[in-house]
Order: structure tokens, then C-alpha cells, then sequence
């Protein structure tokens, strides 16, 4: 078991299929991050159950209880801060973050989205690549920024669409992507080989600095 793993917050709102991906990679010895919290804004979801199941903190936090969007996302915050948290995963989570949140975890905040941004941002990115008619859709793992499905790309994947395929189909071949990816930019991220340059994101090589032709 490493000494010090970071500590990772999972902001969910469905099913947690990312956060189960999470959950079995952080509990490999040597991967370097844990989860020390889960939150959901909606209740009764199954990521919650399977937060339940994995013995970790978990909580649903009501957005109707809080007077603002702000209010919301600093008591969210303040449950991150509370266990610990250093970097925060949307892990299919259906809101935007705001200023408390992104401020207090400046380039520590990664989003997972069903497409290769920018095609197909918002909620049913499958549906509309299906709509679109394209050959190829995919997933994209960003730092999350004030904007819905923006903010600095750290990893892209291709998933093909199949001429039969429907949304039901193509997300699963989506979700396979995806449960792949989200642990690899967590590790990344947790072994301090993201850097930020602008709009890019360079994966320094392993314990070396970034070479200037990379
Ligand atoms: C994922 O496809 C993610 O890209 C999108 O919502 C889905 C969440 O799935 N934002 P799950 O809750 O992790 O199963």
C-alpha cells in the first residue's frame, strides 16, 4: 500500500458506473489516489448505494434546501474540505460547478463527457452523435471550467458508432471507454504529470519533466 494516497471526491447524479471504475482501481495497492467522499445531488441514485457498499463517506446534498446555486456548491465544498479532498471527480454528475468549487480546487477539478468534445456537449451526447449521423463519437476526460463540457482537454478516446447501433448500444461502448480512461487521468493527475499550458494538457513522462519536443 502506498504511504500517502491523494484524496479524491466523486460528485455523482446516476447510476455511479464511473465511480464503481474509481472504486476498484483506488483499491489496488499501489494506485495512488483514494476516494474520501462521494456526493450526490440527487437521491436514491445506485452510485450512492455502490458508495455504501464500498464503506465510503457518501451523502446526498438537496439542491432545494440551499438558497442559490452558490450556497449549494460551497456546502458541497465544504464536505470535500471536511474529508480531505484534493482533487474532485464529476464522475457523470448533471451539473455545472460554480465558483466556490472551482475556486477552491484550481486545476483539480476533472469532468467525464460522452463525446469527443467539442461535438455533442450537453446532456444526451450519444443520442445527438446518433442523430448526427457520424461514424465515430467517443469520450473525453477535461479540467472542468465555469462552462458546461469546456475547460482543457487531458484525454480523448474514438469509440465507433455501428451502423445498428442505438443509444443504448453505442453508450455502452461509450461506458466501456470511459470506465478505462477516468482511473488513467485520476492516476495522471494524482502523480502530478498533468500540466496545464493554456488550452493544452501535457502528460509528463514518469518521474521525469516534460521534454520540450513532447
Ligand atoms: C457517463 O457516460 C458520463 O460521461 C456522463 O454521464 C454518464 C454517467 O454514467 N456525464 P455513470 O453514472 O458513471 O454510470
Amino acid at each position: 500500500m502506498l504511504k500517502s494516497k491523494r484524496v479524491i471526491g466523486v460528485l455523482i447524479s446516476g447510476s455511479g458506473s464511473n465511480l464503481q471504475a474509481l472504486i476498484d482501481e483506488c483499491s489496488a495497492p499501489l494506485f495512488p489516489a483514494r476516494i474520501g467522499v462521494v456526493i450526490s445531488n440527487r437521491s436514491h441514485v445506485f452510485g450512492l448505494v455502490r458508495a455504501e457498499q464500498a464503506g465510503l463517506p457518501n451523502y446526498w446534498l438537496d439542491r432545494q434546501e440551499f438558497d442559490s446555486n452558490e450556497a449549494y456548491d460551497t456546502a458541497i465544498c465544504d464536505k470535500l474540505r471536511e474529508h480531505g479532498v484534493e482533487l474532485v471527480v464529476l464522475a457523470g454528475y448533471m451539473r455545472l460547478v460554480r465558483r466556490p468549487i472551482l475556486e477552491a480546487y484550481p486545476d483539480a477539478v476533472i469532468n467525464l463527457h460522452p463525446s469527443l468534445l467539442p461535438s455533442f456537449p450537453g446532456a444526451h451526447a450519444a443520442r445527438d452523435a446518433l442523430d448526427y449521423g457520424v461514424k465515430v463519437t467517443g469520450i473525453t476526460i477535461h479540467f472542468a471550467d465555469a462552462e458546461f463540457d469546456m475547460g482543457p482537454v487531458i484525454i480523448q478516446e474514438v469509440v465507433p458508432v455501428h451502423q445498428n447501433d442505438d443509444e443504448e448500444t453505442l453508450l455502452e461502448r461509450i461506458h466501456n471507454a470511459e470506465h478505462r480512461h477516468l482511473p488513467y487521468a485520476v492516476k495522471l493527475w494524482a502523480m502530478g504529470r498533468l500540466r496545464i499550458e493554456g488550452r493544452r494538457v501535457k502528460i509528463l513522462p514518469k518521474g521525469d519533466k516534460v521534454r520540450e519536443d513532447t
